[in-house]
């Protein structure tokens, strides 16, 4: 499976998603590969920082940010359960190339009503690949998500409208993802059992089931 994190917005969970994605892959026994397809190289950072840091290695990171992602994904997928794609902010032509290599687009976004998640654009993106690619599989994922509030609950309701829909699996508002960002580490090598870790493995877990 190859699954790209895509969102035009910078901040909305890309990198962190698409680092713990593969990092609750690998840490279930896959092989897995994360292609950073941001200009900004923040994936490439953190797995270089986790060297330093002397821990051990859960995945490969390697940097691809340009449009042929398309065609040397599905080399790089052949030797991996899961390539997971980190997606550019604001390059048109990198998105489309990321979109066309995929089989499951996830589009973080803030559960804010003004926070823009409806992106016209990435909508647009998404329309257009499915032109050439009608079988990807899109999804919005909620990241950063206070506990349990009303805006939250209002903004999935207006989403469930929207195609591409929402995925049940929602990521709270935690200091431990970007804690742990910071020292190349994931919430799970902090605590295995936190509500962050939990998250992540229902996330990953409804991911799966998308293409089962
Ligand atoms: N669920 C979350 N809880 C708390 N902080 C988060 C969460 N998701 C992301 N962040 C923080 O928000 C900032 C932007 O996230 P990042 O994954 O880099 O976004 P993007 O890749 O879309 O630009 C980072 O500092 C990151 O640590
Ligand atoms: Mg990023």
């Amino acid at each position: 499976m190859i699954v790209a994190l895509l969102n035009q917005k910078g901040g909305v969970g890309k990198t962190t998603l698409a680092l713990h994605l593969a990092g609750e892959w690998a840490r279930k026994g896959k092989r897995v590969t994360l292609i950073d397809a941001d200009p900004q190289g923040s994936a490439l950072d953190w797995s270089e920082q986790r060297a330093r840091e002397g821990l051990p290695r859960l995945f490969g990171v390697i940097g691809l940010a340009r449009d042929t992602l398309h065609l040397e994904a599905p080399e790089l997928a052949r030797d991996a359960d899961h390539v997971v794609i980190d997606g550019p902010p604001r390059v048109a032509g990198l998105m489309r190339s990321a979109l066309l290599a995929a089989n499951v687009v996830l589009v973080p976004a803030q559960p804010s009503p003004f926070d823009g998640w409806a992106s016209g654009e990435m909508l647009k993106l998404i329309a257009e690949a499915r032109i050439f690619r009608p079988q990807i599989i899109a999804r919005f994922v909620l990241n950063r998500c206070a506990a349990r509030t009303i805006i939250a609950r209002e903004t999935a309701e207006a989403l469930a409208e929207h195609d591409p829909p929402v995925l049940a699996a929602r990521i709270g508002q935690r200091v431990v993802f970007a804690d742990a960002a910071q020292s190349g580490r994931l919430v799970f090598d902090i605590d295995e059992t936190s509500p962050a870790a939990r998250e992540i493995t229902a996330l990953a877990e409804e991911i799966g089931s998308l293409v089962r």
